[in-house]
This record gives C-alpha cells, structure tokens and sequence, in this order.
C-alpha cells in the first residue's frame, strides 16, 4: 500500500515536471521595460529631481533599465551597485568633434564610464539621438564617431558596451503600410544605413529606433485611434496581403517595417531596441491627454509581457524605453511625457513594470507541486 501511494505521487511530480518542462520558461526573451530620464536643461526651469529621487522612482515603479538623455555622471554615480541597466546617450553636438578626435571620445569615456563601469550596469552607449534629423548637414561623420566611440571603449579593454545610434522612426523609414514593403529612406549622396547594419551585426549591437505610433496616427488621418491604443475591436486591424498577416495595432506595424526594411538590407537578425515611445498626457492636441496616455500605456506593456512578439519577430523586440520618467516641470502648453508628474507622484493607476510575469506562472507551478507532495 505505502510503497504503491509513493508510486503515484512520484507519478504526480513527474507529470508536473513534464508540464512544467512545457511551459514557457523563456523570461530573458521578454523585451525589457525601461524609461528614458532627460534632464531639464532649461535655464529658467527649477532644478531637475536629485539623482536619488530617480533611483527611487525606478524602484517603485520596478523598472529596472535607465535611459539617460545627456547623462550626467553624478546620476550615473547615484545607480552603482543598484542592478539597473544604464544606456548612455553621447549628446548630438559632440558627434562631429568625436569624429574628428578620437581623443574627445576617450575623453567622454573617461568622464561618463570609466569611473563608474561595472558597478554600474553601463550596457549600451548611442552615440547622438535622431542625429539625422538634428544635423543633416553632418550626417557623414555618425559613422566615424560610432568607431571612434567603439575603439576607444576596446582600448580600454571594455568589451561588453555595445555602442549603436538611435533614428527617428518618421524619418528614417518609408511608409509602413503595408510594413512587409518598408524600407528605410534614402538619403542623397550618403551611405549610412548599409555600413551601420553590418558594424551593428559584427558587433553584436542593436537597432534602436524612436517609434511613437502617436505621432504616425496624426500624421495619417486614415488611421484609426483604437489601433494606435491596443484596443481590441472589430475593426481595428490591417492587413499585410504580401505576408498575409493581420496586424491588431500600430506599434507592431511599425516595429515589422523596421524588420522589413532592415532584411531588404540583408540584416534581419539584428535585435531591435525602441528608444524611445510614449503618448503625451497633456498639450494642445486634442489626442494629448491623460486617458489615452493611461490606455496606451497599459497596452504597450500588456502587449510586451504577453510574449506574443510582432508578426515577423517571433521573441519581439529587445527592448523598450518608455518617454518618459518626469514631467519637465514648467513645460507650459507643451506636451507632458512623464509616467510621473514633477514632484515624483504618480500620475496614472498602478502601472506594473515589472518584467518577471512568465517566471511567476511557474513560480505558481513550483508552490501547487510542493503543496501536492506535502499534503497528498
Ligand atoms: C543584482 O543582481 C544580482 C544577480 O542578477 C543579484 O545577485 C543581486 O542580489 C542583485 N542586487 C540587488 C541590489 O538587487
Ligand atoms: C583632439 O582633442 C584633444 C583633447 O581635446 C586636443 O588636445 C587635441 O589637440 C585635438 N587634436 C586635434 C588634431 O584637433
Ligand atoms: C556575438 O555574440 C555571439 C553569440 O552570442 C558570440 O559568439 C560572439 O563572440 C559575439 N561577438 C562579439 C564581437 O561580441
Ligand atoms: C504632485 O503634483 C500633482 C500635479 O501637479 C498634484 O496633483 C499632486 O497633489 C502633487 N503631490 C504632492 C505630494 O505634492
């Protein structure tokens, strides 16, 4: 009798294991979730938050992936040894002088990582942000100052910093209906694209792209609010008749024209990082506003942590930056970004950012499995 129930319950515990062994167990392949701090550089503004307040506002939002505009090292100081991911973005007027001295490359390393690096969690450096939008005239030095940045991070014998640049998705890609037939845009008398795909793949580095499906649903009038806000409906769809594919909304069809456009280059496999995304809560558009900030929030995060990826990428994108931690303060009628006003208070009902959700379901598994041993 004893020695059959024992049978059985080892019986039990391997068919739990068998089932566990099915689920999806894959928690690194879930894009992360990270926010972009920028620092208010106005001179008429109050002082931005101390660094602490943005350490602290990470942890109780649970984000656990910083990036920072214009990085300041004494922020950068205050996240040692805090086990958050730090991309650095090198500011768009030091590109030229980068690329023509490597020396200011070094020397922004020796101010920005060496100190801090690793007990900072420094992963990624941008050098410059939507720089061809910022500085047409200057396109052709984006690529010497990336290598200048890359080589004088190896100098120093740092290997585990990937160093890439971040475009604008409305600029850099043409349009993405259908996506299958995106490609990016060219741009007369320059070759940047095709050498910054091949450095990104023999480098193991990412794509990174601002992609603000707000800013597409104004510019095409077509489309309809519910698909640029995750809002399932009937009618919210469109479909890829090349890739026979349906899209439910807006960021996937945006994130599979950057998929397209890069393996029209012959370079689908590099990861995607969306830099930067977000929905204004407030400005003087009548779709800025803070209900559909919340809506298209909690959709973009829903949709990441289901681990449904796009229709061309299986595992999603890499990872993604919400726009971002704080209102700047005083921002007048412009338009507001923050997930959290000025002062640090929350501005939306409880958003969870934590990225640990398919490892909580097996979690769940693990405690039914005990209490079966336990108690049966
Ligand atoms: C940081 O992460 C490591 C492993 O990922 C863990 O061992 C450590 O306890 C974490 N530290 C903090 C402060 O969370
Ligand atoms: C490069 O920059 C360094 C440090 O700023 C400076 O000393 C040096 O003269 C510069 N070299 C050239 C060729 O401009
Ligand atoms: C890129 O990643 C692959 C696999 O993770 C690794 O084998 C290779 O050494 C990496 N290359 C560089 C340049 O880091
Ligand atoms: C923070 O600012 C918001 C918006 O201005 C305001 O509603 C809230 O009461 C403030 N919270 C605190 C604790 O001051």
């Amino acid at each position: 009798m004893f020695h059959h129930s024992t049978f059985m319950i080892s019986l039990t515990t391997f068919s739990l294991y068998l089932l566990l062994s099915l689920l999806p167990t894959t928690t690194t392949s879930l894009p992360t979730i990270g926010v972009t701090y920028s620092s208010t550089t106005r001179q008429d503004s109050p002082p931005p938050p101390s660094p602490d307040r943005i350490t602290t506002a990470m942890q109780n939002l649970k984000l656990t992936h910083l990036r920072l505009e214009e990085p300041d090292p004494s922020i950068i100081r205050s996240l040692l040894y805090t086990n958050i991911s730090l991309f650095l973005t090198i500011p768009n007027y030091l590109v030229t002088p980068i690329a023509t001295n490597r020396s200011i490359a070094r020397a922004w390393i020796y101010t920005h990582v060496l100190p801090f690096y690793p007990r900072a969690k420094i992963t990624t450096i941008s050098v410059g942000n939507a720089f061809t939008d910022v500085y047409p005239e200057s396109i052709n030095n984006l690529l010497p100052a990336i290598s200048n940045v890359h080589i004088s991070l190896r100098d120093l014998g740092i290997r585990k910093i990937s160093v890439s640049t971040s475009f604008s998705f409305v600029t850099a890609v043409t349009s993405p209906f259908p996506p299958s037939s995106a490609a990016f845009q060219e741009i007369p008398g320059v070759n940047l694209i095709g050498p910054l795909l091949q450095f990104l793949s023999d480098t193991n580095s990412s794509f990174l792209i601002n992609l603000y499906p707000y800013n597409l649903y104004r510019l095409r009038p077509e489309i309809p609010l519910g698909i640029a806000l995750f809002q399932e409906h009937p009618f919210n769809f469109r479909d890829d008749f090349t890739t026979g594919v349906r899209y439910k909304n807006l960021f996937d069809i945006m994130v599979d024209a950057v998929v397209s456009a890069m393996a029209l280059e012959g370079y689908e496999t590099i990861p995607v990082i969306v830099t930067e995304t977000g929905w204004p809560s407030s400005g003087s558009e009548l779709d800025a506003n803070s209900a559909y900030a919340e809506i298209y929030l909690k959709g973009l995060v829903k949709h990441l942590k289901s681990g449904a990826g796009t229709p061309l990428l299986k595992d999603g994108v890499k990872g993604v930056y919400l726009y971002e931690l704080f209102d700047k303060e005083g921002a007048g009628n412009g338009r507001n970004w923050g997930i959290l006003y000025p002062n640090g208070s929350t501005k939306y009902d409880k958003i969870d950012f934590s990225s640990g959700w398919k490892r909580l379901v097996n979690v769940g598994f693990i405690l039914l499995l005990i209490v079966l041993q336990v108690c049966c």
